[in-house]
């Protein structure tokens, strides 16, 4: 079985340091802050000096002189106030490389043990484009999917579609100022309204912008749309029936963007579908005392003694009875919560709503709801334009997503013509690349760095071929992918690393499971991303350097395409996992 060298050093340092009476919890390795002094470290005479009465220089010392003359360093040394510096054999890289090859999963560790996650992201509201904010939740949704099934869980996507709430009452009253026939419609028992959409997709998606003003403007029409909206959760047929139509026929389109980015949803269950189920939550949440009476409001206090700011209470109805955000939320977690082995829910959703999940979740703790199931929020920030900003269009407006992704496919064609990439590629082949190159750009862009933090959408930059960018980890899979095929024939043989650039690629390689556990523990696949971009940067040092068909040395050939295999074993998994395609030639 693959255990990366991390963990089998620290199960040799543990039986050195209870030799040595130092406390087990400090036998750990990291990877050295100083790699020209060795590959991985080891601090914890630093931290047994207290105990021991010792200097840790000594101590160090100690246990420098239990490692040594074990076959899996090349050297020991004692550094600084007391750092151990680690430098393994090439025979134990060897074996852990063996290990790993041998490995299907890549040494990556079956942490969910069947059990049950549900991802919710994506999210859209009903008759609103998808925009240019749902993009990082869609991807970074996407690639926590991907990473927790790689982990062993069994995986839920669930878009949460926002078809509810007062959008849906802004609609049908500017439906009905428009054409009041079209809103006023009683369908006949049994019909589905309307057989035609009272609205193309196109006029729904500048209807919602311009009814949002009317309200916005308009107090008179803001009640109307409150009406609206309230007899429609009432069950008003008419008003179902246009919702209906409503909402498929923005469905369709939003449905059309997940498949332009390759995500395909388990459900698309919405806030509509727990809506018989929020009164009875309600009144539950009432009698069991959890919820107060407020302003002729009700809300749940969640404040806890720990907090270091306010967290005020969530509002769970107002006085004219209309569902709310966190009330639809609260329910459908409820619903959730009955799927067979349900441990954790991700919410990847807009940091701006990190208070809306803080008091859901803690309400939801409070009454009961879910119980035992991890509740967690992957926020993230905003995509922003050159300027800092919230990403707009040229004009002002919200950028949709499919012109950001067409922008970004455009840039990439520009630059597969300038670059000679695609050479020999008809039209169709070049026009297929450019989308591959150019989406790919856009979600690695999108998942690298840090999700809490917002990056600047520059589609010139991100789809360069050099630099940290998806082209150029897909560029490393397409090399790595010819470069093998070419050498089909030849003997694949044991991984023994014997000049430096080998022996940093496999060691690099080696790293995956590792990096795949710390993503999912963090809810960060840009830990995932930036160790990529690493593997393939050593991938290119390491073929600038060696001779890999060309080695006249058999074993030394064979060695370096088993490295080869290794590497695009790894970079493939991951670019899989963060669901960049890879091109199969560029
Ligand atoms: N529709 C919401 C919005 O546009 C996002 C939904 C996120 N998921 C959730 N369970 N609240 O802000």
């Amino acid at each position: 079985m693959f255990q990366s060298p991390a963990s089998r050093i620290d199960a040799k340092l543990a039986v050195v340091f209870h030799s040595l009476g130092l406390p087990a919890h400090l036998a750990r390795v990291q990877p050295s802050d100083r790699p020209e002094l060795g590959d991985l470290q080891c601090n914890g005479a630093l931290g047994g000096a207290r105990d021991l009465r010792r200097a840790p220089r000594l101590i160090a010392e100690d246990i420098a002189s239990c490692l040594r003359g074990d076959p899996a360093f090349a050297s020991v040394e004692v550094a600084g106030p007391g750092f151990v510096n680690l430098r393994l054999s090439t025979a134990f890289l060897a074996a852990c490389g063996a290990d790993m090859v041998a490995d299907e999963r890549l040494g990556i560790v079956d942490e969910g043990r069947g059990r049950l996650v549900i991802l919710d992201f994506g999210g859209p509201n009903v008759a609103k484009p998808l925009h240019v904010g749902h993009l990082r939740s869609l991807v970074l949704g996407e690639s926590l999917r991907r990473i927790h099934t790689a982990l062993g869980w069994r995986t839920h996507a669930d878009a949460h579609l926002g078809d509810w709430g007062l959008q849906m009452g802004m609609l049908s009253a500017a439906i009905r100022h428009r054409a009041p026939e079209l809103a006023y419609f009683q369908p006949e028992a049994g019909q589905s309204y309307p057989a035609n959409p009272p609205v193309s997709l196109q006029e729904l998606e500048q209807l919602y912008p311009e009814a949002a003003a009317a309200c916005r403007a308009d107090p008179e029409r803001m009640a109307e749309a409150r009406a609206d909206t309230a007899a429609l959760q009432a069950g008003d047929p008419g008003l179902l029936a246009l919702w209906h139509a409503l909402r498929a026929l923005s469905l369709e389109a939003q449905v059309a963007d997940f498949r332009e980015l390759g995500i395909v949803f388990d459900a698309l269950d919405g806030e509509s579908d727990v809506r018989d189920a929020i009164a009875p939550l309600v009144e539950r949440l009432l009698a069991s005392g959890t919820a107060r009476q407020s302003d002729g409001a009700l809300v749940v206090d969640v404040v806890d003694p720990g907090d270091t700011h306010e967290v005020p209470p969530l509002l769970l109805a107002k006085s004219d009875g209309a569902a709310l955000y966190a009330t639809t939320d609260l329910a459908t977690l409820e619903a959730r919560a009955t799927m067979a082995g349900l441990a954790r829910v991700v919410y990847v959703v807009d940091q701006r709503q990190a208070l809306h999940f803080a008091q859901v979740f803690r309400v939801a703790e409070k009454a009961g709801i879910a119980p035992g199931v991890e509740l967690l929020h992957a926020g993230f920030g905003t995509v922003n334009g050159r300027d800092g900003k919230p990403f707009k269009t040229r004009d002002g407006g919200v950028a949709k997503l499919t012109d950001l992704l067409d922008e970004a496919v455009e840039r990439a064609a520009v630059r597969i013509g300038e670059s000679g990439h695609g050479a020999g590629l008809d039209d169709g082949g070049r026009r297929t690349l450019a989308r591959q190159v150019g989406i790919g750009a856009v979600k690695f862009a999108d998942l690298s760095g840090d999700r809490l933090s917002g990056y600047v959408f520059d589609a010139d930059r991100l789809v360069a071929f050099e630099g940290r960018t998806g082209p150029y980890l897909q560029y490393a899979c397409v090399r790595l992918r010819s470069l093998l095929d070419k050498a089909a024939a030849s003997t694949v043989g044991p991984v023994v690393p014997v000049v430096d650039e080998e022996r940093d690629l496999l060691l690099s390689c080696l790293g995956f499971a590792g990096t795949v556990s710390e993503a999912g523990r963090q809810l960060q696949p840009g830990i995932l991303a930036e160790y990529a971009f690493g593997v393939a940067q050593r991938f290119s040092r390491f073929y600038a350097a060696c001779a890999v068909i060309g080695e006249p040395d058999a074993s030394i050939r064979a060695s370096r395409l088993g490295l080869c295999v290794l590497t695009r074993r790894v970079l493939e998994k991951s670019l899989d996992l963060l669901g960049v395609d890879v091109p199969p030639r560029m």
